[in-house]
């Protein structure tokens, strides 16, 4: 019998494959198809600041006109009856959540100002979420702000929240910081219980008929599977008390073992769920177990991080050496580099 179960932000997980925000953790039936299928945790759609801001002041506006309609929310949030909006929206969702599913409801959070952090870190945690995860997206373009000041904002920001809620606190990272180890092992400092590597930025596209920027979201592929987790190799040794979990790419049980001998504690899904839907969750754990029980290992807690940076044959093979390797391994795929080596008439 294999054993799967695992521990993420100190709450006890029956499978180390957990439901990432997406539409398929927004709504009570898909929360609990999802539930089904084995996930070990949900984590719910981010409650963002300036949307449950314009919800409310839609409302309020539309109210004044002496209306009954108000703006549709951009959030993932299906719409809500009128008269819920704004936080309440995601208040509901975890009430429901808690009362209906058996397994740990995370709420998620991205706030755009310090006391938006934490008034809904938390109006989520009286909610009754189990944990809660701080999605620290947003796209730094002011030249005038370094990186230092950048990461010494979001740091003061979590610190705060920190004090301020007593449940796990888990960050969401960028894969855009600059000294990644650094800001993660200050996270871990000021008392977070957890790391998830990496959100997706998702980058807008040019509409050449209409000139329009419009939004161009892409699902993940396996292949994006590769940045994270060489990051979890790479922090699994330097944070060993952290949870750690792995979002971006994981679409296979051969996925979710890649990121559990990296290190990680659980592995989030989204992209595999919306397409494929949930039963692509229960497919993921049956290949996970049939790839445990040939290869021998017994449990998650055996396999966990054997080929992290301090447990891979070669620990440099996550580092710069890799890149050199990477190089070197490309082998004549394509006529890019002959046309340059041909030799020319008349020049030679
Ligand atoms: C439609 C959609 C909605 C998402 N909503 C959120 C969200 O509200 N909060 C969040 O932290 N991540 C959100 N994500 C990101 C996912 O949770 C996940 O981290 C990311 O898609 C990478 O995982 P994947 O490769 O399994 O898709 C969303 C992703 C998609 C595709």
């Amino acid at each position: 019998m294999i054993d799967i179960r695992c521990q993420y932000l100190g709450l006890p997980l029956r499978s180390p494959i957990v439901a990432s925000p997406s539409p398929m953790t927004a709504t009570v039936e898909s929360l609990l198809s999802v539930q089904q299928a084995g996930a070990g945790a949900v984590v719910l759609p981010s409650l963002f600041e300036e949307d449950v801001n314009d919800e409310s002041m839609s409302l309020s506006r539309s109210l004044d006109a002496g209306t009954e309609s108000f703006a549709e929310a951009t959030s993932y949030l299906p719409p809500a009856p009128l008269g819920l909006v704004g936080p309440d929206r995601h208040v509901r969702l975890v009430s429901a959540a808690k009362e209906t599913l058996s397994i740990p409801v995370i709420a998620s959070l991205n706030g755009t100002t310090d006391g938006g952090w934490l008034r809904y870190a938390a109006t989520l945690a009286d909610a009754g979420a189990d944990a809660l995860e701080l999605n620290l997206y947003s796209v730094e373009a002011n030249p005038g702000r370094t990186a230092a000041e950048v990461e010494d904002a979001n740091l003061r920001v979590v610190e705060h929240v920190r004090w301020r809620v007593d449940v796990p606190l888990a960050v969401k990272l960028s894969p855009y910081l600059s000294a990644t180890a650094n800001f993660a092992r200050r996270l871990v400092d000021v008392g977070v219980d957890g790391l998830v590597l990496f959100n997706r930025f998702y980058q807008p596209d040019l509409d050449l008929e209409t000139l329009d920027v419009v939004p161009r979201l892409e699902l993940s592929t396996s292949a994006d599977l590769r940045l994270p987790l060489q990051w979890i190799a790479l922090l699994r040794p330097q944070l060993p008390t952290a949870s750690l979990a792995l979002t971006s790419g994981v679409h296979s049980g051969g996925d979710v073992a890649k990121a559990l001998l990296a290190g990680a504690d659980v592995v989030m899904m989204a992209s595999a769920l919306l397409q494929r839907g949930a039963g692509q969750l229960q497919l993921a754990e049956s290949q996970l177990v049939t790839w445990m029980a040939a290869s021998e290992y017994r449990s998650v807690t055996q396999l966990r991080g054997s080929v992290s940076s301090a447990g891979a044959k070669d620990p440099r093979a996550y580092e710069r050496a890799q890149y050199l390797r990477m190089l070197g391994s490309y082998r004549g795929r394509g006529p890019a580099l002959a046309p340059a080596l041909t030799p020319v008439a008349g020049l030679d």
